[in-house]
C-alpha cells in the first residue's frame, strides 16, 4: 500500500485535521489511525470510527506504522476471502514485506512470517496440504467425539466441583479444547498443564513465547516420528499416510496449526458462551424457558464475539477495487471478522437475535474456510451443556462489571470467569477414548454419580435441562435413553 492510495481518501490532507503524526491526536504518518497503542484500547469503537470515516475498507497502521487496509464490511470481507484470483494468504506477496517496511522484530511477525502450511498456501499446494488435513479429519467419528468431550468435561468438573467455586476460563475453557485435541491427534498422554500453559504463552507473544513454541514443536515432532514408525487409528497417522505424502516437518507443522487454531479459538468460544449464559438476561430467560439450546447460544456468540476477531492477512495479487478503495498489487488487507459481523447493512439491530442464521464470518470463507468448525462447535456445545447438567446452579461469583478482557488485534478474551455453585461430590469417570471411526480395543467407559448429593440450597438453574438426579436407566423414556447415550453419560 502506498501513500498515494491513501490520499484518495483525503486522510493525509493536512487541511482536514491535525498534522500527520500529531501525537496529541494519536494519529500516525499520513494521518492514519493506528490499530495498536492507546487509540486501539477499544478496538470495537475504533473500527466504528473508521467505518464512519472511510466506509467499508479503511487504511490503518499496524505495529511499527506498517500500512494495511482493514476490511470492515461483511460483503467486502466475504468477497475478499472467496476470490483467490484476486487475494491470497501468502504473506511473501505483501509489498511491506518485500520492501522491508515489516522489520524482522515486528511483534506481529509470528502472524506474518510465511510458513509451509495450508493457511499460507495457494492453488495446488493449498489443495495438497488442506486435502491431507480434511482427509484426516474425515476419519473422526463425531458420536465418539461427543462422548469424549463429555468425559473430558466430567474430568475437569471433578477437579473443582467439591469446592463450590471455580474460574471457568483457566479451569475449564482453556483445558477442554486441549484435552480433546490431544485425544483427536492420538496423544492423550501428552495432555497436561504444561502443554496448555505453553500453547497459551506462545499465543500471547510474551518473552518466553519462543521457548514455549519449541516445547510444543518438540512434543508434536516426537509424536509424528512415533506415528510414522507405528501408525494407529488417529488423526496424526491418517495425516502421515494421506496420499498427499506430507514430510515429517509438514506433518508436525500442521499438527501445530490444528492444535493452536483449535485451542485458542475454542477456548475463547467456550468462555464467551459461558459468560453469555450466566449474564445475559435474554439467554437466561430463554434457557430457563427451554426455548434456547446451547448450540443456538453458541451461534449467537459467534456473531457477537467471534473467537478470532481478525486474521492477518490477505494480499492483493493484482490491482483491484474493494469497498470503493483502490487496492494496489501487493497491498495487505486485514480480514476483520468482528467489525464484519456487526456491519449495519447485515445487522441494522444488534440486539436482534440471529438464531438460525449462520452467515457470520467467525470461520472465514472461501478456500481457507475453517475445516475444523464442526469440531469447534461440538466441543463448545457438548462441553457447555455437560457442565450445566453437572452444575445447574452455576452463578457468576463477581459483579458483571468486574469482568476483564484481554484484547489484541487477533482476539479478545476473558481473563477470568469466577463462578459459584453448591459443592458436589466428584463423579467416577471411566475412560474409553477412541474418537475415530475404526474402534480400538479399549475397555468400555461409564459415568456414575456417587450417591451422597449435598443439600445446600440451589440457585435458580440456568441449564437447558432441569436440574435433576439421574434416573435409573429402566425408568427413562426411549428418547431420554437416546439422549443419555448420545451425550455419553
Ligand atoms: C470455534 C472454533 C474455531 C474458530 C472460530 C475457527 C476459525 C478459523 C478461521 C477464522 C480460520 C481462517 C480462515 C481464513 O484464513 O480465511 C481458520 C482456519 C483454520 N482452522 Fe479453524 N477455527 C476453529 C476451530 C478449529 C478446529 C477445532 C480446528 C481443527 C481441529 C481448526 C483448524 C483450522 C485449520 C487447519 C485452518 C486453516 C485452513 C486453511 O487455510 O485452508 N479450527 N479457523
Amino acid at each position: 500500500m502506498t501513500p498515494e492510495s491513501h490520499s484518495t481518501t483525503g486522510t493525509d490532507d493536512p487541511t482536514l485535521g491535525p498534522p500527520p503524526g500529531c501525537p496529541a491526536h494519536g494519529l500516525g504518518p499520513g494521518g492514519l489511525r493506528r490499530l495498536y497503542g492507546p487509540e486501539a484500547e477499544d478496538l470495537g469503537d475504533l473500527y466504528e470510527k473508521l467505518r464512519a470515516e472511510h466506509g467499508n475498507v479503511a487504511p490503518v497502521l499496524l505495529h511499527d506504522d506498517v500500512p494495511i487496509w482493514v476490511v470492515l464490511g461483511h460483503t467486502e470481507n466475504l468477497h475478499m476471502v472467496s476470490n483467490p484470483a484476486q487475494y491470497a494468504r501468502d504473506s511473501r506477496l505483501w509489498n511491506a514485506v518485500q520492501d522491508g517496511t515489516v522489520k524482522p522484530d515486528n511483534p506481529l511477525m509470528p502472524l506474518i512470517a510465511w510458513q509451509p502450511i495450508c493457511s499460507h498456501a495457494e492453488g495446488d499446494e493449498h489443495l495438497r496440504l488442506r486435502g491431507a488435513v480434511t482427509g484426516a479429519m474425515s476419519t473422526i467419528d463425531f458420536r465418539s467425539l461427543r462422548r469424549h468431550i463429555n468425559r473430558a468435561t466430567q474430568n475437569l468438573v471433578n477437579q473443582f466441583c467439591e469446592r463450590g467455586t471455580a474460574d471457568l476460563v483457566s479451569q475449564f475453557a482453556e483445558h477442554l479444547p486441549m484435552a480433546v485435541l490431544c485425544e483427536i491427534l492420538g496423544m492423550p498422554e501428552d495432555y497436561n498443564e504444561r502443554l496448555v500453559q505453553a500453547a497459551r504463552d506462545l499465543l500471547k507473544g510474551t518473552e518466553t513465547a519462543i521457548a514455549s513454541n519449541e516445547y510444543v514443536m518438540s512434543v508434536l515432532t516426537r509424536h509424528t516420528i512415533r506415528r510414522r514408525a507405528k501408525p494407529e487409528e488417529d488423526f496424526t497417522s491418517h495425516l502421515i499416510n494421506h496420499p498427499a505424502g506430507l514430510t515429517d516437518d509438514e506433518v508436525a507443522q500442521h499438527l501445530r496449526l490444528v492444535m493452536l487454531a483449535a485451542y485458542e479459538a475454542t477456548a475463547n468460544l467456550i468462555a464467551n458462551v459461558m459468560r453469555v449464559v450466566l449474564t445475559d438476561p435474554r439467554f437466561r430467560a430463554q434457557l430457563n424457558g427451554g426455548q434456547m439450546t446451547v448450540p443456538q447460544a453458541v451461534e449467537q456468540s459467534l456473531w457477537d464475539e467471534p473467537p478470532f476477531s481478525a486474521v492477518l492477512g490477505y494480499f492483493a495479487k493484482q490491482e483491484t477495487e474493494l469497498g470503493g478503495q483502490r487496492i494496489r498489487k501487493g497491498d495487505g488487507l486485514l480480514f476483520a471478522i468482528a467489525p464484519g459481523n456487526v456491519d449495519p447493512r447485515v445487522r441494522p439491530d444488534l440486539a436482534a437475535n440471529m438464531m438460525g442464521n449462520r452467515s457470520h464470518l467467525a470461520f472465514g470463507g472461501g478456500p481457507h474456510e475453517c475445516p475444523g468448525q464442526d469440531i469447534g462447535r461440538a466441543i463448545a456445545d457438548v462441553g457447555v451443556d455437560a457442565l450445566l447438567m453437572r452444575l445447574p446452579d452455576t452463578e457468576l461469583d463477581c459483579d458483571e462489571s468486574e469482568l476483564r478482557w484481554r484484547s489484541s488485534m487477533s482476539s479478545r478474551h476473558l481473563v477470568e470467569l469466577p463462578v459459584q455453585f453448591a459443592p458436589r461430590p466428584r463423579q467416577d469417570v471411566l475412560e474409553r477414548t477412541a474418537v475415530h471411526a475404526v474402534p480400538r480395543p479399549r475397555p468400555d467407559w461409564q459415568v456414575t454419580t456417587e450417591p451422597s448429593e449435598p443439600t445446600a440450597p440451589a440457585a435458580p438453574p440456568v441449564s437447558v435441562q432441569p436440574a435433576q438426579a439421574p434416573e435409573p436407566a429402566h425408568r427413562l423414556s426411549a428418547w431420554q435413553r437416546f439422549l443419555r447415550w448420545w451425550r455419553g453419560d
